[in-house]
Parts: C-alpha cells; sequence; structure tokens
C-alpha cells in the first residue's frame, strides 16, 4: 500500500535522486500515483512534482525540473479516499504552499475536521482524507513552532497513520509522527533518511530506528530527536542494526519476482528445517519455556492467502496436535471475536506484518488476555510490537505481491508448531523424514514441470472462468490456487471442497469452464476422483495436481500436473506448487504486470 520516504542531506547528492530510488523499492507494495516534495534551496519555496500511474511518470518530470535540493518527501499513493488521480496524490500541501504532508493510514475523523477546516476559510483541492493535515497545521502554525503546531495537529487526527512532513520556514528539517503505521527512520553520516518500509533504506545504511506508535522525530542532515505527541522530549534508543540480504531484492535474471520467489521455495523450506529441526527430530522454537504451556485451544487470525495457511495450520494443529483450533478472516474477528475461553492462544498470521486487521485482531485479544503469537517472515514489522511471541517463518522478504515463498513458509511454520505441541505423536518420526525430502521434491516439480505447465497455461489463457476443488488437507490449497489465479490473471477463479461441488457450483460447469482437481493419495483421493468424474460428465475440462504414476488418475484427467507421492499431511506443500506456476504462466502469457496487480497491496495497512 501507500509508501513514505524522505531524505535530508548536505548536498553531495540531490534529495530527488535519494527519493525516486526510495519509492522504486518501496514500488512493490502496490500503488497508483506518486509524489515527492522538495524545499528549493536558497529560497523558502516547495516543488511539489505529482504523476498518475507508474514511477516512470513522476520519473519524467523529475528529470524535466532538475532541481537541486537537499531535503524533500515521497509518496506512492493507494487510493482509499478519491480516485487515482493527479490531484489526490500525496504530497499535500496548505494554500500558501508553505507546507507539505505525506501520510500512510487513514484519518478517520476527517470529515468532521474538513468541515471545521471549511469554516474557518480553508480550501480543499483533493478528495483525500490527508489534506486536512497540512490545513490543520497551517491552523495551529500561526502561533506555534512547525513541532508544536503538528504536535496540536495530531492530537485532533483519529486513526492509524504515518506521517511526513515539510516546511518552508525550517527548511532543515523534516517531521515525523508514527501512530499504528510503520515508520523507520535511516541513520547515515552527514544524511539522514525515513521511510514507511526498510527497502527503501537498505541502499543507505543498515543503522535504523523504528519509530513507536505516539512518536514524533525531528529529522536533520546532523541527526534525530525524539518527541511525544506532547512535545516532550524522548530519550533516544540505540540504533538497531538491519538485517538484510540485498539478493532478495533482485531478480536474479528472473523475468519476475514472483517466478524467482516460487523457485526460492526449496531454499527457504531448508532454511526452516534448518532453523527448527534438529538431528535427534526434536522441533526447537526458541520461545520461551512457557510460552506454549497450557494451551487448550488455538484461534488463528490472518487475511487472504495468509488465512489459507491459516486454514492448513488448523488441520495440522488439530489432526497432529489434537488441540481444537478455529480460523477467522482478522477483518471479522475484530468486531466479533468469539466469546473468551481461558488458555486460548491467539495465533496471527501476516507475512507483511503490517496488515491493518490482523494487527487489530491480535490487539483485541491481547487486550482480552489472550497470549498472542505471531507467524511472521517480516520479524521487523510492526506484529514483533504487538504479539507476545514471534515464530520467523525464514521466507525472508518477499516482493511480488501474491505471495508464493511466504505461503510455503508459513504452512511449514505449522508443521514445525504443531508436532512442538503434540511431541509424542505416532506419526512424528515419519512426518520429520518426509519434511526433510520436501526441497528436494519441489526441485524435481520445478525443473520437470515449469515448461509443460507454460505450455497448458498459454491453451488456457483465455478461459474465462476456473473451478479448483480439493478436500480436507488440500481443500485451502484449492482455495489459493484460485486466489493466485484472480490476483494476477484477472480470471474468476473459485476453490471449493470437492465434496460441496454437487450442493451449487457445479451448475457452473460446462466445456468452457476448467476444473482443477487436487487429487492426493489418503483418505479422500478416491472421493476426489469422483467428485472429478461427476464435473467431467457435465464435460468440464479436467485438470489434475495428481501422482502420475497411478492409472486412475491418468484415465480420468485431461491434463496431469505431476507430483510425488509423500504423506497425505505434508502434500499441501507441494500441490500448492503447480498451482503457483499455472496463475503465474497464464498472467505472463497474458502480458499482465504479475509483480504488481491492478488494486492490490503487499502491505495493507488500512482497514
Ligand atoms: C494482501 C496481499 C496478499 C496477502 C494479504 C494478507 O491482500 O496482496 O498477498 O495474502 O494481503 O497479507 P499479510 O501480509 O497479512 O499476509
Amino acid at each position: 500500500m501507500c509508501g513514505i520516504v524522505g531524505y535530508v542531506g548536505h548536498g553531495a547528492v540531490k534529495a530527488s535522486e535519494v527519493l525516486l530510488a526510495g519509492l522504486k523499492k518501496l514500488e512493490y507494495r502496490g500503488y497508483d500515483s506518486a509524489g515527492i516534495a522538495q524545499i528549493v534551496p536558497g529560497q523558502p519555496t516547495l516543488h511539489r512534482l505529482r504523476a498518475k500511474g507508474k514511477l516512470d511518470n513522476l520519473a519524467a518530470k523529475i528529470a524535466e525540473e532538475q532541481i537541486e535540493a537537499t531535503i524533500g518527501i515521497g509518496h506512492t499513493r493507494w487510493a482509499t479516499h478519491g480516485k487515482p488521480e493527479e490531484y489526490n496524490a500525496h504530497p499535500h500541501t496548505n494554500r500558501s504552499q508553505t507546507l507539505a504532508v505525506v501520510q500512510n493510514g487513514i484519518i478517520e475523523n476527517y470529515h468532521s475536521l474538513r468541515q471545521q477546516l471549511r469554516e474557518q476559510g480553508y480550501e480543499f483541492a483533493s478528495d483525500t482524507d490527508t489534506e486536512v493535515i497540512p490545513h490543520l497545521i497551517d491552523s495551529f502554525l500561526r502561533d506555534n513552532t512547525l513541532l508544536r503546531a503538528v504536535c496540536q495537529a495530531v492530537k485532533r487526527l483519529q486513526g492509524a497513520f504515518a506521517l511526513a512532513i515539510l516546511c518552508v520556514y525550517y527548511p532543515d528539517q523534516i517531521i515525523l509522527v508514527r501512530q499504528q503505521a510503520p515508520l523507520v527512520i535511516g541513520l547515515g553520516k552527514g544524511e539522514n533518511f525515513c521511510a514507511s518500509d526498510t527497502p527503501a533504506l537498505a541502499p543507505y545504511t543498515r543503522s535504523v530506528l523504528p519509530l513507536e506508535n505516539g512518536e514524533i522525530a525531528r529529522l536533520t542532515a546532523k541527526g534525530v530527536e525524539l518527541f511525544n505527541f506532547n512535545g516532550d522530549p524522548i530519550k533516544l534508543r540505540p540504533p538497531q542494526t538491519l538485517n538484510w540480504n540485498p539478493v532478495l531484492i533482485e531478480k536474479q535474471g528472473f523475468r519476475h519476482f514472483m517466478l524467482k520467489e516460487i523457485y526460492e521455495q526449496p531454499g527457504v523450506i531448508r532454511s526452516g528445517i534448518a532453523k527448527f529441526l534438529q538431528d535427534d527430530d526434536t522441533i526447537e522454537l526458541g520461545l520461551p519455556g512457557d510460552a506454549l504451556e497450557r494451551v487448550k485451544q488455538i484461534q488463528i487470525v490472518a487475511c487472504g492467502t495468509s488465512w489459507h495457511a491459516g486454514l492448513v495450520g488448523k488441520h495440522l494443529l488439530e489432526q497432529i496436535a489434537q488441540i481444537p483450533t478455529t480460523v477467522s478472516y482478522a477483518s471479522e474477528y475484530r468486531y466479533a471475536p468469539p466469546p473468551f475461553v481461558p488458555d486460548t492462544l491467539v495465533i496471527g498470521v501476516t507475512q507483511s506484518g503490517e496488515t491493518a486487521d490482523t494487527l487489530a485482531a491480535l490487539e483485541l485479544a491481547k487486550s482480552r488476555g489472550h497470549k498472542c503469537l505471531g507467524i511472521t517472515n517480516r520479524t521487523d514489522s510492526s506484529l514483533s510490537r504487538i504479539a507476545h511471541y514471534l515464530l520467523d517463518t525464514q521466507a525472508g522478504i518477499e516482493i511480488g505481491v501474491a505471495a508464493t515463498k511466504t505461503f510455503t513458509a508459513q504452512l511449514l511454520t505449522f508443521y514445525w508448531l504443531a508436532l512442538f505441541l503434540q511431541p509424542d505423536n505416532p506419526k512424528k518420526a515419519e512426518l520429520t523424514l518426509g519434511l526433510r525430502q520436501l526441497p528436494a521434491h519441489i526441485e524435481r516439480i520445478l525443473e520437470s514441470q515449469e515448461r509443460y505447465i507454460e505450455q497448458l497455461a498459454h491453451k488456457f489463457s483465455h478461459t474465462q472462468d476456473f473451478i479448483f476443488i480439493g478436500r480436507g488437507i488440500n481443500y485451502p490449497i484449492a482455495l489459493e490456487g484460485a486466489l493466485k489465479l484472480k490476483e494476477i490473471s484477472y480470471i474468476h477463479g473459485e476453490g471449493y471442497p470437492a465434496g460441496e461441488m454437487k450442493h451449487g457450483p457445479i451448475a457452473l460447469l460446462d466445456e468452457a469452464v476448467p476444473v482443477v482437481a487436487i487429487a492426493t493419495p489418503g483418505v479422500v483421493y478416491e472421493k476426489v476422483l469422483s467428485n472429478a468424474q461427476e464435473a467431467k460428465a457435465r464435460d468440464a475440462q479436467l485438470i489434475g495436481v495428481a501422482p502420475l504414476t497411478d492409472p486412475a488418475a491418468r484415465e480420468i484427467f485431461d491434463h496431469i500436473l505431476p507430483i510425488p507421492v509423500v504423506d497425505e499431511l505434508l502434500s499441501p506443500l507441494l500441490t500448492v506448487i503447480p498451482l503457483q506456476l499455472l496463475a503465474y504462466h497464464i498472467a505472463a502469457h497474458r502480458g499482465l504486470d504479475v509483480d504488481q496487480p491492478r488494486n492490490l497491496a503487499k502491505s495493507v495497512t488500512v482497514e
């Protein structure tokens, strides 16, 4: 979603170059317009450039203007209030153009503030909630310093937000505000940076200072000062060192980040095994001894693909650890949590660690007295400040908006958790052996099948509707296969538990609607094959994610995406791989922006 960058330096580099490079590193989060504001040196004026669409449009404007500023702020906007048009793009300014503000988040009371400001004579040039902020600060600036005016203004704002503010009367400083939306300061030598996400800082510095909720920072080229919302100084914390692998944010010869990240999955699983599975098959989670004691029930909260990981997690926690588990959409849980039951562990699953709904659901669970565990690959995210305990899935940062390696890494984490909670499970040795063999199996699928899946994808790239079916532990994979397809190819896909087809969705089937069935040997194998037969009888083309070795599967399916036979409980880690490739190749063949699909964001920081 929206991204913020800020830079204040000493003149060796142009602020606009740093801002543009920073915004480029935040592109993966999803956006539909962008802008920067700088203070023109020597004269107290703001210079603002904004453009609808991709950053190239903004870059062209920046190149035309050639401003030599040393201080500036920038923003990529993902439209919430108001269309993705240039007049709604950030930075927003006051009328006299002496103040510029970029914001991530939502100002919930913007409507009433807008009304009050209008009554004071302020006029609005955009449809955004953000525009109230420069006017509000302006209204306090007459009798105050910039810092004091910002303090007055932020106390009037309701919602979750992060701000970066420039004012021509204070040409050496950027004021930053954090309230429930991430903002990180990067410390350099004679220059300082800020960003809403660390990829924008990593090329410049590893020394970072994440702001806490309720903090304001004054950033100059020389240093940083921290304040609370009353303007009282706060003691500066020592900076943290950014743990960063630059390889993860480069394409490394792959056409898209998504394809690269699909190929990273064997490595991610190996890292998970190295981190959590000991040579003697014990699971070491690295949590305090009492963290998971007396867990009688588990509630999982998540959104999107992470919610699908939660569904697989439920299956594992119930079948392996025998702990009753529920899975809720975080956006539903936060307004209708289940009745309180003591000794319930609440698990938040999120690849970004910033999803507003998931964080709010966890905050709620925490306030009700539940122990909260976060499962994420972004241990530096806001999730780490809310969850009591954190499990690092070992996936690292993911750039493609459609989650792939972070999903398999989340699944894997649930195996560790379930086996940890039930170390005496009779299948433990079999499962750990199977888990150790998984990376090689995935490598084989990638090596042997990508070409074939690509050809198949071309055949189906104009299809309008797909149905995905699965049962048991592979039902969530059917949902995930359908979600991947719609996210990046904009083709309609629905996932169903295979046994439910006959209760309604079967009415959709004809020769134009292919059915992808996940059929892996195990308790529901024959059932899925029968459900697939029912689809075939309605002329649907059948694609099976199934073992090639089974004559029954070969007879039923028109096309097989073969997977090796493994224990059914482990199969989701394999069955999802061909579905990721299928979605990827359909989208790539349609010439779509696979890594940044329309309307989607990697990090959904608004409700
Ligand atoms: C967005 C992303 C999805 C992701 C979902 C949940 O919609 O586009 O890929 O699954 O958010 O995100 P989270 O960061 O909480 O896993």
